[in-house]
């Protein structure tokens, strides 16, 4: 089967987030004599240049995108076995982030979901699936179903839309939407992209593929309800049966704790009683916090957004920052969570790190060097910092929603059972007893504690599993 995954984001070009780890991880697992699985992303200018300078360019030519003739190339790399073909038009890619605001983003996506289709001719690829990964590919299924319909190259192919998050939809007025892409009318009703008289890019995509996924099974049960549903719940569970939930896995060979070069220390399942606390004390100097293997070093690593549960933290914070604990947090985002936590390292020297920028190095370092890992989310389709979290052995404190409830258990005391601590509903005192359980066993319970960092290092989420999920979604149509 030919397969080709259409999104902005893929490791290692350009990352904002897990939507970039599951494009750039899962092509590479499929057995390649039977599955040719390539990518098609935009070519920004901000993909790093040792990248960049290895891009061969393979053709260009001129689409027509109604209101006007656009210019569009296409660059190529094979990275670690898979074909990346890389969508090149600097007016739209030339910024030093993947997104910027809002209309600007609708029209270069508009663009890109058409630029993406139009390419497979000249590039000599005829997939039998259009996987589409979010609302910046949402209208691929659109163009794919009425725009390309009449053409021969494309009638057999079929499409999945993907949604690694609900709460971004690409949503603007009809009239603009209408504009850029060059969609006909009859889509812009109620029943297709129209959204409470605005029209949404990711809306059409749930409409138009043949099947819909998301990246957890709970995830996929809860979209289906008013509360998670932003406004597309009802369009969901009209469509239940085309609705798979796949859980998302993590790049094995990248992340593991025996061979990352960027830790100060490796270690395994089988000397991590021993070995990880190095990587505490190497991280404390880093991070500028007092060196001392007892303390209790909570973590946080996330865009500091309201979907990451960091309110609950604030009204927490002064509770947490009590003797025996320190809390690191690497992120960036809401210029308000940024302060926040400026402000707690001001009033918490000794016990508060906050680094307030991105570094892929500094993740992995912490990875390894803390005990926990907070992931309090409001909604989380799956959530990858628990699943990286586990591998290394530090602790998930999570709240049961959407991928976090699916991949962490909750230690259970009398089973000598679970993997980490977890809560229920959004509300910060439940939080603050999680981390304190979590807090007591840590202490008090040393051997506890190492059955579940060890139970958690045992887990597999690698991508082998889900993968085969995806290979009876990819033959099922
Ligand atoms: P989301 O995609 O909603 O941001 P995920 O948990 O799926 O959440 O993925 C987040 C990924 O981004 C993880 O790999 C995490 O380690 C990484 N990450 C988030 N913020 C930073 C940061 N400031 N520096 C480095 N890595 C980060
Ligand atoms: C989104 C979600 C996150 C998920 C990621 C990859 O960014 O917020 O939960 O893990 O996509 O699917």
């Amino acid at each position: 089967k030919k397969v080709a995954y259409i999104a902005s984001e893929c490791v290692p070009f350009i990352k904002t987030g897990g939507l970039a780890d599951v494009v750039g991880t899962l092509p590479k697992i499929f057995d390649k004599n039977e599955y040719d699985v390539r990518v098609i992303m935009p070519n920004y200018l901000c993909i790093p240049n040792k990248y960049r300078e290895k891009m061969q360019y393979i053709t260009h030519f001129y689409m027509d995108i109604g209101y006007k003739n656009d210019y569009v190339g296409v660059m190529y790399l094979e990275y670690e076995g898979v074909k990346v073909y890389f969508i090149d038009n600097e007016y739209y890619f030339n910024g030093f982030t993947p997104y910027g605001d809002v209309k600007w983003d609708i029209e270069k996506f508009c663009y890109f979901s058409k630029a993406a289709l139009s390419i497979l001719p000249s590039i000599g690829f005829q997939p039998d699936i259009l996987h589409c990964h979010d609302w910046q590919a949402g209208l691929v299924p659109v163009y794919l179903k009425t725009l390309f319909a009449g053409d021969m190259f494309y009638t057999s192919m079929k499409s999945v839309m993907t949604i690694h998050n609900l709460q971004f939809q690409g949503k603007w007025d009809i009239k603009t939407i209408q504009e850029y892409s060059g969609l006909p009318d009859y889509v812009f009703t109620p029943d297709k992209l129209e959204i409470q008289k605005d029209a949404a890019m990711l809306k059409g995509g749930l409409v138009y593929a043949d099947k819909i996924t998301t990246v957890s099974n709970t995830y996929a049960k809860e979209i289906q309800t008013p509360y998670y549903g932003e406004g597309l719940d009802g369009l969901l569970s009209a469509r239940w049966q085309s609705l798979w939930g796949i859980v998302n896995g993590i790049d094995y060979e990248v992340w593991n704790p025996a061979t990352d070069p960027q830790v100060y220390k490796n270690y395994s399942v089988d000397n991590f009683r021993q070995l990880k606390k190095i990587n505490k004390i190497e991280l404390q100097k880093e991070c500028g916090l007092p060196q001392d293997e007892n303390q209790f070093v909570i973590g946080i690593i996330s865009r500091l957004t309201d979907q990451k549960g960091l309110d609950l933290v604030d009204r927490i914070m002064n509770d947490i920052c009590c003797d025996g604990v320190q809390f690191i947090v690497l992120g960036t985002g809401d210029g308000k969570y940024e302060n926040m936590f400026k402000y707690y390292q001001g009033i918490h020297p000794a016990k508060v790190s906050a680094n307030i920028y991105y570094s892929d190095e500094r993740s992995h370092k912490m990875y390894a060097g803390c005990d926990v890992m907070l992931v309090p989310s409001r909604f989380e389709p799956c959530g990858l910092t628990q699943l990286m979290a586990l591998r290394y052995g530090t602790v998930p404190v999570v709240r049961e929603t959407g991928g976090l409830a699916d991949t962490v258990e909750a230690y259970n005391q009398f089973e000598g059972t679970g993997t980490g601590f977890s809560f229920a509903n959004y509300d910060a005192y439940e939080l603050l007893n999680a981390i304190n359980y979590a807090k007591e066993v840590y202490y008090n319970n040393k051997e506890a504690w190492y059955g579940i960092q060890e139970r958690g290092m045992r887990q597999d989420y690698s991508w082998y599993n889900s993968a085969n999920i995806y290979k009876d979604l990819y033959n099922s149509l």
